[in-house]
């Protein structure tokens, strides 16, 4: 098939490389001239495990290209994967749909043939049906341009193997050619047995907010249960472990620790009640504010158990802060707990120096202010204590002997539950944990 994938974020770059790999013809449009440069170089403007070897292969195979050109995509398309993000609204705690609609508004009054636009962005419920018709009113073609809502699941980090075999796929379709095109589209990936749910707009629309406001949820919730593991002397990991066990419950996104960040989790859940509020049912996602406040008070938390462990205040002192993505395996900074904590800590007026193995960049023009070191030894140089808050491996592979004479003090926090903290304890450092009592 002839697909275009508008909008080549972390979600569009990894799906049109992963659609030219099942064979599709792609056309990857995007406003941003340098990233369309970069991808029809066969670069990735971003760090996702796999993606630039799938990209260099679609590139060169003449499967995949790249343009600008919104009018270009239209005559090449058979389906129109619209793939933009849909942010917080600055000031506000809705979705800011201004780039979904941009889209649609460029691209429908050049839609002369039958085609299927394919939302994949995450929306408020009920954007779907307004875009059909906005679509249908600007095509030239009319009702022939329909829409779907096929919404990502995707991880970061996980992006490229999440795409190419799902958990499901979720089709939001109002006519059977739309479901046919769809599952044209997905031919390789339903062979292999991946379930695939159709369904209506709303219902796919709704799918998406609800699976991340169910994990968000049940990461709050084990942080919650952390504090009172750590009122009462508790381990929370062997308590998740426990938990886990359960096949109803599960273990995954039951580690207690700096709570969640990035791009999607915390703007979804702010959206996701906005919309209800709009529906009149605001009442019945009350628990999701608990959900974002437990989620922030764990950044407060790790400020306050720094501030204790630098003797009751920041002035002066060292910190050296491992970890600035959101979460390991990504280069993204977007609403990352470990620079928020890092910055709070340096307006406090803690001089306060920064790795991470893949994000330096992305921080560095986020929070210019904080200083950043190219190798975690050289963050923790002279540090007065050193605070763990991303989990990458490389962390895990540090030996606290060594470390140990490479710091002014040997004091660590651990933000995420995860270093072997006898160890550190071993080697001398007075270590904390955020959820671990004293493990
Ligand atoms: C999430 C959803 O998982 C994905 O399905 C959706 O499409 C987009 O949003 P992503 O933002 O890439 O994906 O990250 P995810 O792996 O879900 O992690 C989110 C945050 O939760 C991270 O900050 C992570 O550190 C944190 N987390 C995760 C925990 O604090 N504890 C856990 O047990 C799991």
């Amino acid at each position: 098939m002839r697909i275009t994938v508008i909008g080549t974020g972390y979600l569009g770059a990894v799906h049109a490389a992963c659609m030219a790999d099942l064979g599709h013809e792609v056309l990857g449009v995007d406003t941003d001239t340098q990233k369309i440069a970069a991808l029809q170089d066969g670069r990735a403007p971003f760090f996702e495990p796999g993606l630039e070897d799938i990209l260099v292969r679609a590139v060169g195979s003449g499967k995949l290209r790249f343009s600008t050109s919104l009018q270009e995509a239209a005559e090449f398309g058979d389906v129109h994967f619209i793939c933009v993000g849909t942010p917080q609204l600055p000031g506000g705690t809705g979705a800011d749909l201004s780039h979904i609609e941009a889209v649609v508004d460029g691209l429908a009054p050049h839609l002369r043939r039958d085609c299927l636009v394919i939302g994949k962005s995450t929306v408020p419920v009920g954007t779907a049906a307004r875009l059909a018709a906005r679509i249908a009113r600007l095509a030239p073609v009319g009702e022939a341009a329909g829409l779907a809502w096929n919404p990502e699941f995707l991880r970061e980090g996980f992006a490229v193997q999440d795409t190419l075999r799902p958990d499901r796929i979720v089709a939001g379709v109002t006519t059977e050619a739309a479901d046919t095109a769809l599952r044209a589209v997905y031919a390789s990936v339903l062979d292999l047995g991946t379930p695939y749910i159709t369904t209506d707009l709303a219902t796919a629309e709704l799918v998406k907010v609800a699976a991340n406001a169910f994990l968000a949820t049940k990461i709050s919730f084990i942080n919650a249960v952390a504090n009172v593991c750590d009122a009462a002397g508790a381990d929370v990991m062997t308590l998740a472990d426990a938990l886990g066990h359960d096949t109803r419950i599960g273990r995954r996104f039951l580690s207690a620790g700096l709570g969640f960040g990035g791009g999607c989790l915390s703007k979804d859940i702010r959206a996701f009640m906005a919309r209800a509020d709009e529906l009149g049912v605001g009442d019945s996602l009350q628990f999701l504010r608990e959900v974002d406040q437990i989620n922030t008070g764990r950044r407060t938390l790790a400020v306050d158990m720094a501030r204790e462990l630098a003797g009751g205040s920041f002035a002066g002192r060292n910190v050296a802060v491992l970890g600035a993505a959101f979460k390991p395996d990504t280069d993204d900074v977007r609403d990352s707990p470990a620079l928020e904590v890092a910055r709070v800590i340096q307006s406090e007026g803690a001089v306060v120096r920064v790795h991470d193995p893949r994000a330096t960049y992305n921080a560095r023009r986020a929070c210019p202010a904080l200083d950043y070191a190219e190798e975690a030894v050289k963050a923790c140089e002279a540090a007065d204590m050193v605070l763990h808050l991303t989990e990458w491996r490389e962390y895990h592979e540090i030996d606290p002997f060594e470390l140990a004479s490479v710091v002014r003090t040997p004091r660590l926090l651990d933000g995420r539950n995860v270093l072997p903290l006898d160890q550190w304890r071993a080697a001398g450092w007075t270590v904390r944990s955020l959820g671990g009592a004293d493990r």
